[in-house]
């Protein structure tokens, strides 16, 4: 495995790891994408290998131009309301975080899309992503670069650490800017369903729309989270809505610690008695400075508990870039239980808090 810093020398090598059926990690705004030709049936086999991942949990496809968009999608299968919807929301979030659902075009391996005939597609907002991806093949499949389930990696020195050896460059373009994944869309109804939720926020989705949601469940409690070598169904509890997508699972983004999220009040309340943790290396993970403080001056902390905040402000889009980047030093220092607090219910916080929920659910 090769490890080097982002230059126009190592991109070219990367497209060319990339044309001759390699794996490449590279940047992305959201988080490291681990990216194979996404015409490659053999390339994408290796993904699934190297990470472990259920041949059920189908990849993100990746493009640089709007306008190559067909050649990983048959938009001739869109009636006009779809179409119209798609290039709304294209322009004005690509190049971004948002993986819009498609019907997929031939070219596409199967292996790919999990047997769907849909693909999820997007255009990060990365110059050497796009870069990589105008060199290679066009079209580059990557899931983020991390072993099935586990934190999902914001710098190179992630990929490196979880999955090393095992691939054949690593192009470190130093801490993803937005630290999660992207949203992912299903614009094939009337209505439109985020299936996850991630770095566009819901509300810029539905204010450019202007289409009502139907509301889909994210907070999914009843899903069998053993891995099957079958397609996973989802059924939303609330509303009986059938979807595959397999992202869904429980069960995802988990630190190695026991990870418990709590609500503001009910994290103000925990008592930091020394007896309570002195068995534990604890680390208490806050939205905010004012949470941190406030529980600071009832409690009388013990040295040994490590306290962490997403962001000192409460800027949900600073939170949102610290949240895997703590959570993996946190299991770098080997702490074995983590306190979260839950951040505000509404843009990226939605983000942040689907996956702390499912990093808890282990
Ligand atoms: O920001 C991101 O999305 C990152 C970067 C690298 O682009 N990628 C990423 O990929 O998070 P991954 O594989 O970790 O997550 C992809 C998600 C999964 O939840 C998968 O089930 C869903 O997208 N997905 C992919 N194709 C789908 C499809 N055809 N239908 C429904 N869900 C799909
Ligand atoms: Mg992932």
């Amino acid at each position: 495995m090769n490890f080097f810093k982002v230059s126009e020398e190592s991109i070219k090598e990367g497209a060319e790891i990339i044309k001759n059926g390699g794996l490449v990690a590279f940047p992305t705004e959201t988080v490291y994408g681990l990216g194979a030709d996404a015409f490659n049936p053999f390339a994408i086999a290796k993904i699934f290998d190297v990470k472990n991942r259920p041949h059920f949990d189908p990849l993100i496809i990746h493009i640089a131009e709007i306008k190559t968009l067909d050649e990983i999608a048959d938009l001739s299968l869109l009636n006009s309301e779809t179409k119209k919807k798609l290039f709304l929301l294209a322009e004005k979030f690509w190049p971004g975080p948002l993986s819009i659902i498609l019907p997929k075009n031939k070219k596409i391996p199967d292996i790919a899309t999990a047997g769907l005939q849909t693909a999820a597609i997007r255009i990060p907002d990365n110059e050497t992503a796009l870069k990589l991806i105008s060199l290679s093949a066009g079209a580059i499949a990557a899931p983020s670069a991390n072993p099935f389930g586990s934190l999902s990696p914001t710098r190179a020195e992630h990929v490196r650490e979880s999955l090393g050896e095992k691939i054949d460059l690593i192009l470190d373009g130093g801490q993803s800017r937005i630290g999660v994944e992207s949203t992912v869309l299903d614009i094939s109804d009337d209505s439109i369903k985020i299936l996850r939720p991630g770095g566009t926020p819901r509300e810029a989705i539905f204010q450019i729309t202007g289409i009502r949601e139907q509301e889909t469940e994210t907070r999914i409690t009843n899903v069998e989270c053993g891995i099957r070598n079958e397609e996973l169904e989802i059924v939303s509890q609330e509303s009986g809505v059938k979807f595959n997508s397999p992202g869904l699972l429980k069960s995802h983004y988990a630190p190695k610690a026991r990870l418990f999220v709590m609500s503001k009040d009910e994290i103000l309340k925990q008592d930091c008695k020394i007896e309570n943790y002195a068995s534990q290396k604890t680390a208490f993970l806050f939205f905010d400075a004012e949470t941190r403080d406030a529980w600071r001056y009832a409690q009388m902390p013990h040295d040994d508990i490590i306290v962490n905040v997403l962001s000192e402000s409460g800027s949900m889009i600073e939170a949102a870039s610290h949240l895997f980047e703590i959570l993996h030093e946190l299991d770098n220092c080997g702490v074995s239980v983590i306190y979260a607090q839950e951040a505000p219910h509404h843009g990226l916080g939605e983000a942040i808090n689907d996956r702390l929920k499912r990093g808890a659910s282990v």
